[in-house]
């Protein structure tokens, strides 16, 4: 179906409800509201950078105006919108009459309207039914258009498009803008020159510019870009990252080449970025595999673009086709279903993590949104629904998010759906402030945010069901046990029927549910003996597992795969791990303590606005509590460890401190074979040897030093104890010196330890 079908079949429904006076009525007064809704839209859009309604919701309610128009051509009103291009110019800004219109472009949304484009094409130049034309294809920028006029090869002004006639001067903003030429760069340039783009702003400058104290803050990249563009002050523009692609021209004094793909690269001689993913295309085919290629890349493009433009490459073809009104016969654009649009927000849900984090989820009236069906989105954290960003600052001008508000949901690429902005004026009346739950959904545990924590928590730990099963799920995937046959959602069953209640219960569901027993896994729906068999022998295997990917299936918040390898490296056996978790777990909970301190001492100190004190406020409740010697040492030794910090030690200590976890843990750890690390070089100087680094080192960091030390089979501990063998100590070494020297320990310097270490 072509636009202009589409356009006639809405006007037959309307033209079929309009027939009667009194149902002309009824058209003139809904032509009416179309026009006054497009001409606020147009305004919002183009003079004021704050659309109230999706491109695709104004791109219908135009349609729907041009089709009664065609059908009630005496209701039509001079000042539709229908044939305008955009909002007059908001008189802020000098004038500028564009010497050759600034266009628009046709619409296409599907495979059928590109075909009609091409078959218009070749019937108005009379070609043969299947005579190829060339048709370039490259990305539509979601930005707005600049006209830039040389003279002589100089940048003399720079135009918005404004209605397509009459733009507005922003020349002294366009000047800041690094992509756009002052002076052009190739030789015989036309003495006149008007280059026409698109200017834009990528994704990672947006969100910048979002969390900078700068930008108050902007609904997207297009609406970042105009308003940046179109300041009064050129040194704010200078200050905004814009960016500009060339694609057009408007007067020109010579030719730019012969076809489009030459202008182009004429263009990009001159000093002009253009776009990369320009195509030439022979056939509408071609034509679609581009636009399906450029539609798979949009979600890692780094700027927003909102369909693919496609234009006869032929400059004489483009000349004998002309122009429409406000497009040109010679392009269209083929859009892409809109990433952004307007629903209901119907509920908040909130889910219940694996670490207890408390997810706010939008419930939406189900509406399509790039082309998906979607009835979610994420709301982030309590704060995002309140209006504020994690650190206080104010995001969507401080509106808060209520149930029953009208909401646009934003989703580009594959990446999760989330609400993006509301719509204050069609709030409903009586909506109220969202309160965030302060008890657990799932369990009624108290949830709790600690300071300095973007998330709430819940602090049932394994006694919520949802963490519980989280965990689990976490437990059996992929880097974790891996255990072929288990995945995320046979663990969701067996977990509500109640035969796995926690890790250690999958080792047991043999003795328990295997053969011979009244309650089988193969009586299960879709499970036959085969399949029980192999799932407890994947069982079964999985009881000899390497101590780092039994330390990452825990789920312990914050330890990841790296640091959960490093840790199995520096203690090598489980035994040693928990004994020296467990010495350290007092030296842990003095830290938190003085993390509590410190974060309440910024937090003071931003309310009064003096110097905050963190350090003293740390060190002062540390030097209170009273830690033993050992468990000083033991919390030395992990944070030694490569890649660990205090807020995970802090975090492994809580999980092995915590009765209940502590239980599950050392059940399941009863079923297991573990296996320490390989030793990563067993030929070594150093291997299995515990070396203690000290002093300055100048020839690699320390870093570099340890993960060499590691890499030889040694182990690297932050203090000298009895168990020490080596001492590497350069300039400046201390304490540790001494010590080493009084329990008899070899001390070298930096250039014996190279000596081993590069053998
Ligand atoms: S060509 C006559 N090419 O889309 C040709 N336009 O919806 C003028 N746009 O006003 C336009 N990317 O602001 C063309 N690669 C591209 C474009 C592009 C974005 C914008 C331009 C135009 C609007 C029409």
């Amino acid at each position: 179906m072509t636009p202009e079908d589409r356009d006639q079949n809405e006007g037959d429904l309307a033209a079929e409800a309009g027939a009667e006076p009194g149902e002309r009525n009824a058209v003139a007064t809904e032509m009416a509201a179309l026009r006054d809704v497009l001409l606020k839209a147009d305004r919002a859009y183009h003079a004021e950078d704050a659309p109230f309604i999706s491109d695709a919701e104004y791109d219908a309610k135009k349609r729907q105006l041009a089709a009664l128009e065609r059908q009630f051509p005496e209701l039509a009103s001079p000042d539709s919108p229908v044939s305008r291009i955009g909002a007059a110019p908001d008189g802020r800004f000098a004038k500028v009459p564009h010497r050759l219109p600034m266009l628009s472009l046709e619409n296409g949304f599907d495979e059928e309207d590109i075909r009609a484009f091409v078959q218009r094409i070749r019937s108005f130049l009379s070609l043969p039914a299947h005579a190829p034309v060339e048709m370039t294809a490259e990305p539509k920028i979601d930005g707005l258009s600049l006209s830039l006029r040389y003279e002589n090869g100089l940048l003399v002004h720079a135009a918005t498009r404004g209605n397509g006639a009459v733009g507005e001067n922003v020349t002294a903003n366009a000047r800041t803008i690094a992509d756009i030429p002052q002076r052009l760069a190739s030789p015989d340039i036309p003495e006149i020159v008007e280059i026409r783009g698109e200017c834009y702003m990528s994704h990672d400058d947006f969100e910048a510019l979002n969390a900078s104290d700068a930008g108050r803050s902007f609904a997207n990249p297009r609406n970042a870009a105009a308003g940046s563009l179109r300041q009064l002050d050129p040194n704010v523009t200078a200050a905004r990252p814009l960016r500009f692609f060339a694609y057009a021209w408007g007067e020109l004094s010579g030719p730019l080449g012969l076809t489009q793909m030459q202008a182009v690269a004429r263009m990009s001689e001159m000093g002009f970025r253009t776009n990369p993913h320009m195509r030439l295309c022979h056939s509408v085919a071609e034509m679609i595999e581009v636009w399906t290629g450029i539609e798979q890349m949009r979600a890692t493009l780094g700027y927003d673009i909102d369909g693919v433009v496609y234009k006869v490459n032929d400059l004489a073809y483009q000349a004998r086709l002309g122009l429409r009104s406000t497009t040109p016969r010679w392009a269209i654009a083929h859009k892409f279903p809109a990433e952004r649009a307007w629903t209901r927000l119907e509920g908040i849900d909130i889910q219940v993590g694996r670490t207890g984090a408390l997810s706010p989820v939008a419930r939406l009236h189900p509406l399509t949104v790039g082309g998906v069906v979607v009835s979610n989105a994420t709301l982030h954290n309590e704060d995002y629904i309140a209006g504020r960003s994690a650190d206080g600052r104010t995001i969507r001008d401080g509106k808060d998010i209520r149930i029953g508000d009208w909401v646009e949901v934003y989703r580009a690429g594959d990446v999760i759906p989330k609400v993006a902005d509301i719509d204050l004026a069609k709030r409903p009346p009586g909506a109220e402030r969202y309160e965030f739950p302060e008890t657990c959904p799932e369990c009624g545990s108290p949830a709790i945010r600690e300071e300095g924590d973007s998330v709430r928590r819940c602090t049932g730990g394994l006694i919520c069901p949802a963490q519980a099963v989280e965990k689990l799920k976490h437990f059996v995937s992929r880097a974790a046990f891996d255990i072929e046959g288990l995945g995320a959602k046979l663990v969701e069953e067996l977990f509500r029927d109640g035969w796995i209640a926690e890790p250690a219960d999958i080792f047991l569901l043999r003795d328990r549910y295997g053969p011979g027993q009244l309650t089988q896994l193969k009586n299960r729906e879709g499970w036959g003996e085969k399949s029980a068999a192999s799932l407890f022998r994947a069982i079964e295997e999985k009881r000899h597992i390497s101590l780092a990917r039994l330390l990452f299936a825990l789920g312990i918040r914050h330890l990841g795969e790296v640091a959960a390898s490093d840790l199995a490296r520096h203690y090598r056996d489980w035994d040693a791990l928990a004994q020296a978790v467990d010495r350290l777990t007092p030296a842990a909970e003095a830290h938190r303590a003085a993390e509590t301190a410190a974060e309440a001492e910024r937090a003071a100190a931003a309310r009064t606005g003096r110097r905050a004190r963190v350090a003293e406020a740390r060190s002062a409740v540390l030097a209170e509590s009273a830690i033993s010697i050992s468990a000083r040492s033991a919390w030395a030794d992990l944070i030694a460890v490569n890649g660990i910090g205090p807020v995970l030690a802090m975090s492994i200590a809580e999980a092995f401190s915590n009765e209940r976890e502590r239980a599950a843990i050392d059940r399941l750890v009863s079923h297991l074979d573990i296996q320490p690390p390989e030793a990563v070089s067993s030929e070594s100087a150093v291997s299995g040897l515990t070396l203690v680094f000290t002093g300055k080192l100048e020839k690699m960091t320390r870093d570099e030093a340890k993960a060499r030390a590691e890499a030889l089979g040694a182990h690297v501990a932050g203090s000298v104890s009895a168990k020490t063998d080596l001492l590497i100590a350069g300039p400046g070494a201390g304490s540790k010196a001494k010590k080493a020297a009084e329990l008899g320990i070899r001390v070298i310097d930096e250039d014996e330890w190279l000596a081993i270490a590069q053998r």
